[in-house]
């Protein structure tokens, strides 16, 4: 099986890597590896079943070092199913970190916001999301298990962890719904009206693949979003991926700074020195 392979080719390479959190890093989230203490850098062409991008702006590169106390993993580069029609994958890189040790995953992405009063530059707590592509990455599972819950999907400790922070540091923060779309083609100002009334609060075209995936494993979900834009119809701004990007980067500093600070903050089962 490739995540045997995998977790394989990292023992031999890492030994002693026993990584607690792993952390997917969206668009803009990116200045988090250059944090890291003892880094390694492997790119994913050399893990079995880990995936190539194809898009720009999205490396494709897993680190391992330290955080503070907390010793990470991070997939710096994710596939999005709009790259094959599939779903699945980050499958093999989510499950082989789960079997290296991580119990937690946050990820990050950009996001479009359904809500004018939370504008570019602000972060979103995603506190559950719709499904809208409906697909999944559990189609060739074939335990019991695969019929999972998805009620809590983003997990309620961390979710107020991560907003009591947010509120100590004075960083723009609120809990939303966050939509899948699966694109790669923006949204029509018509499909944004109909997502409000959906209930969702911001749209993105990754993410919830990879909470399944992670749920199903048995980890526990965090997802922040870094609003780079309002959705189709809410502004005058015609959307692409570069100024997604540039949105991006123009909030990366204050984003990667406080997912140091949300990583630092999980609290782990068995550290003492965490929350
Ligand atoms: N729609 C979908 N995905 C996105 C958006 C958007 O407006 N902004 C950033 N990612």
């Amino acid at each position: 099986m490739t995540v045997s392979r995998a977790l394989e080719q990292l023992r031999a390479l890492l030994p002693q890597a026993r990584p607690r959190v792993a952390v997917v890093l969206g668009s803009g989230w990116g200045t988090l590896t250059g944090q890291l203490r003892q880094p390694r850098c492997i790119p994913y062409a050399g893990l079995a079943g880990f995936p190539a991008s194809t898009v720009a702006g999205h490396a494709g590169q897993l680190w391992l070092g330290r955080l503070g106390s907390v010793d990470v993993a991070v997939l710096a580069g994710r596939q999005h199913a709009y790259e094959s029609g599939a779903a699945d994958g980050m499958n093999v890189a989510l499950r082989t970190l789960h079997a290296l040790g991580c119990e937690v995953l946050v990820q990050t992405n950009a996001a479009g916001s359904l809500e004018p009063e939370m504008p570019p530059g602000t972060l979103m707590v995603v506190g559950d999301h719709i499904n809208f592509a409906q697909r999944s990455p559990l189609l060739d599972e074939r335990g019991s298990d695969r019929f999972t819950s998805m009620a809590d999907a983003y997990d309620p400790q961390l979710r107020r962890v991560v907003l009591a922070l947010a509120r100590t540091l004075g960083v723009p923060m609120r809990e939303g719904v966050y939509l899948w779309c699966l694109g790669p083609q923006f949204e029509t100002p018509a499909e944004i009206r109909a997502f409000r009334l959906l209930g969702a609060d911001a749209v993105g075209m990754s993410t919830v693949p990879e909470t399944i995936v992670a749920r199903h494993a048995g980890m526990r979900v965090l997802a922040l979003s870094l609003i780079t834009n309002l959705a189709a119809g809410l502004s005058q701004q015609r959307l692409s991926h570069a100024l997604t990007l540039s949105q991006a980067q123009a909030a990366s500093a204050m984003a990667g700074e406080f997912l140091v600070q949300v990583i630092q903050s999980i609290c782990l089962p068995d550290d003492a020195a965490a929350v």
